[in-house]
C-alpha cells in the first residue's frame, strides 16, 4: 500500500500593516544611535481597540514611563508630567509587536524638563525592520514633597544628561551584554 503522503500545513504569512491607500511603508534598518533606548515592551492582546490595533491610550501611557526615565535621570528627585506638548500616532500598532522607545532631553528649565520620544516597531516575523509609530514631546517638573515646583540643580541642565562618566547607559551595557553573550538583539 502506498503511504499517505503526510500532509504540511501552509504557515500563515505574517498578518500585513494597516496600509491607507498611496502610503509608503517607511521601514528602518536601524535604530537611532543618537538617544538612548529607555524602555522596550510588547503589547498583549488586551491593549485592543475596537479594530484590532493597541488602543492609543495605551500606547500615550506608555510613552509618558519612557520620556519620565530621562527627567528622571535629569532632575534626580520627584517629578510631575506638566504637558504632552505634542503626540502623533504615526502608524498603528498590532499586539505581538515589540515596540522600543527611544527617548533624549530636549531642554532643561528652570523647573522643567523636556525630553522627545520616539517608538518603533518590530514584528516578530520581520525582525530587523522598524517602523517609527510614535513621535512625541513631554515636558516634566521637578517637584518637593508637596508636590511644588522645585528648581533643578544647575549640574543637572549641563550636556552630561546621561549617566554619570564610567556608569554605562542603557544602550551600551545591552551592546556589551549582547556582545558578551553572542545573542542578536531582541
Ligand atoms: C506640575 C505642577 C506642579 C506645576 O505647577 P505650576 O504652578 O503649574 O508650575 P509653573 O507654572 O511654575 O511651571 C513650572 C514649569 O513648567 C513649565 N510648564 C508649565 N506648563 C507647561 C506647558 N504647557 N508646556 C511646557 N512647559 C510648561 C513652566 O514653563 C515652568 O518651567 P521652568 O521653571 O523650567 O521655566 C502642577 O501643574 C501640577 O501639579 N500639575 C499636575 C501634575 C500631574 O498630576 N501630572 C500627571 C501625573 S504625573
Amino acid at each position: 500500500m502506498k503511504p499517505t503522503p503526510l500532509k504540511v500545513h501552509e504557515t500563515r504569512p505574517s498578518r500585513p500593516r494597516t496600509q491607507r491607500a498611496g502610503q509608503r511603508a517607511h521601514t528602518l534598518t536601524q535604530l537611532p544611535s543618537d538617544q538612548d533606548l529607555v524602555m522596550r515592551i510588547i503589547p498583549m492582546p488586551a491593549d485592543c481597540n475596537v479594530n484590532g490595533d493597541i488602543f492609543g491610550g495605551w500606547v500615550m501611557a506608555q510613552v509618558d514611563l519612557a520620556g519620565a526615565v530621562m527627567a528622571w535621570r535629569t532632575v534626580k528627585g520627584r517629578l510631575a508630567t506638566v504637558a504632552v506638548n505634542e503626540f502623533v500616532f504615526k502608524e498603528p500598532v498590532m499586539p505581538g509587536d515589540l515596540l522600543s522607545f527611544f527617548s533624549k532631553v530636549e531642554h532643561v528649565g528652570r523647573t522643567s524638563v523636556s525630553v522627545s520620544v520616539e517608538v518603533f516597531s518590530e514584528q516578530l516575523h520581520n525582525q530587523g525592520e522598524y517602523r517609527k509609530v510614535t513621535q512625541a514631546r513631554l515636558t516634566y517638573v521637578a517637584i518637593d514633597v508637596k508636590g511644588k515646583p522645585k528648581s533643578i540643580p544647575k549640574a543637572a541642565a549641563s550636556p552630561a544628561q546621561s549617566p554619570a562618566p564610567g556608569k554605562k547607559t542603557l544602550k551600551s551595557r545591552r551592546a556589551s551584554q549582547l556582545a558578551a553573550s553572542g545573542a542578536s538583539p531582541l
